[in-house]
């Protein structure tokens, strides 16, 4: 029998196959697509996993890192809220990591006196490096810890930059408590270490002159024992009186000059500790003063052949301690004379006296410059020549007194400030500056 291919059942047939068969590629292409998403999730993933396990090693990296640092640090997100603390932020404000996240942490720690008062937040460093973007570094700020115990700290803080914008800041800060109290032991330690060279100083200078006198006194004291001896003996001879009275004559001589000696030390000392209200403060013309002094001090220049000159302006009048002025530049010229000059040569000094005005809030002020061109000094002397007893001259009636004196008059009489240039054959300068008006208040 031959198949009508027009027969419907063989059509519908037909159809349903080809149907079936565009299924299959359908399913087919699904298949694929399916299985390439399933290679690129598991890619995906894998590579997900790869960043996570990336970031999580720099975070151990960092925290190891932060964890081990002797400073404090935390950091805050753009709003001043704390996002992170390390183990030593935690051990110096007593706070726990977990007890600030998202507190604003400025109001709580950061205060900027050692007396609890809270620091304005305008103020705050930190604030103002999320605000600006800038860093900033302070070598003593205040901290409040949890129990409000108020401590010193060096303080640096710099923003944190995400894709060009500050995104917060993180503060790195350091407990300087130690650090200043051993800065002020160190200042303490200086100040009584100067103080008790001074006694020893003072100790050793006045001993010698008063042992001397001691001595010749007993000397004395037992020559007059025999010379009694012998008077109530009655075997004193016109010898004997005679040697007794030179006796007592140089003994007398020794205990007075060496008692001179102990009474200007002691007078020199009291120059030392200069006492402001003894300071005389007039108005008075610069040059003529110095002029006058310079009179004083022609007889001591004569001896020497040693020339001064003075420069200054003929009508500059300062009200200030003309005393203290004058003690300081006779130390200075005392001291060029016998320090600058081998035996027998000649010199020139020169005083240079000049108004210095400061625009603005500094107080104009008087430069006076000192010269000598005589053989200068070492670093060594130059360095200490502020000190008291530091002398060249200890075997030759050097106290080592005269420049604490100038230094004291300057600083305190004067309120001013002096500096000193000096190199081995180069001669020696020194400079001053004090202002106009020195006078202390009534
Ligand atoms: N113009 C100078 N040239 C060179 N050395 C100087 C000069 N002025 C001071 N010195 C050095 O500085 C030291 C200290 O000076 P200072 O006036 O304090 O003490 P002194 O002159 O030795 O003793 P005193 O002034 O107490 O009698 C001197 O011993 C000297 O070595
Ligand atoms: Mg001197």
């Amino acid at each position: 029998m031959a198949i009508d291919p027009h027969d419907p059942e063989l059509v519908q047939l037909r159809r349903t196959n080809q149907m079936l068969q565009q299924r299959v590629k359908q399913a087919e292409r699904i298949r694929k697509q399916w299985s390439e998403m399933v290679v690129k999730l598991q890619q995906s993933h894998d590579r997900e996993k790869l960043i996570s396990q990336q970031l999580a090693e720099k975070e151990a990296f960092l925290s190891s890192i932060t964890a081990s640092m002797d400073e404090g640090v935390y950091a805050l997100n753009r709003e001043g809220e704390l996002t992170f603390m390390n183990p030593k932020a935690e051990q110096l404000l007593g706070w726990r990591q977990e007890e600030l996240l998202g507190e604003n942490v400025h109001d709580i720690i950061h205060s900027h006196s050692s007396d609890h008062s809270g620091g304005e937040s305008s103020e705050c460093l930190i604030l103002q490096t999320i605000a600006k973007g800038e860093s900033y570094a302070v070598d003593k700020d205040w901290f409040q810890a949890k129990d409000e115990t108020v401590f010193p700290v060096a303080l640096f803080s710099s923003p944190l930059i995400e894709r060009g914008q500050c995104s917060g800041a993180v503060a790195v800060f350091r407990d300087i408590r130690k650090e200043l109290e051993t800065k002020q032991r160190l200042v303490e330690s200086e100040k009584m270490a100067s103080l008790g060279g001074m006694v020893a100083g003072v100790a050793h200078e006045v001993n010698t002159p008063i042992g001397i006198g001691v001595t010749g006194i007993t000397h004395l004291t037992e020559e007059t024992r025999q010379f009694q001896r012998a008077f109530e003996a009655g075997e004193l001879t016109k010898q004997g009186l005679s040697s007794y009275l030179s006796t007592v004559s140089e003994s007398a001589e020794i205990v007075f000059s060496n008692l001179r000696r102990a009474a200007d030390l002691i007078s020199d000392f009291k120059k030392v500790a200069v006492n402001q209200s003894l300071a005389e403060c007039e108005p008075f013309l610069l040059k003529r003063h110095i002029e006058q002094l310079l009179l004083t001090l022609k007889p001591r220049l004569a001896e020497q052949e040693v020339e001064i000159s003075v420069i200054c302006p003929e009508q500059l009048q300062i009200e200030s301690d003309a005393g203290a002025l004058s003690q300081i530049l006779t130390n200075l010229v005392e001291n060029s004379l016998i320090h600058a000059y081998p035996a027998g040569e000649s010199g020139a000094f020169l005083i240079r006296l000049q108004y210095i005005g400061h625009p603005g809030d500094l107080a104009d002020e008087i430069e006076l410059s000192y010269w000598d061109d005589g053989r200068g000094m070492p670093e060594e002397s130059r360095l200490h020549i502020f000190e008291p007893f530091f002398t060249t001259r200890r075997n030759e009636g050097g106290s080592g007194l005269g420049m604490q004196i100038v230094y004291n008059l300057v600083v305190h009489r004067l309120q001013g400030a002096i500096n000193v240039w000096s190199e081995p054959g180069e001669g020696t300068h020194f400079t001053i500056h004090f202002p106009l008006g020195a006078c202390p208040e009534e």
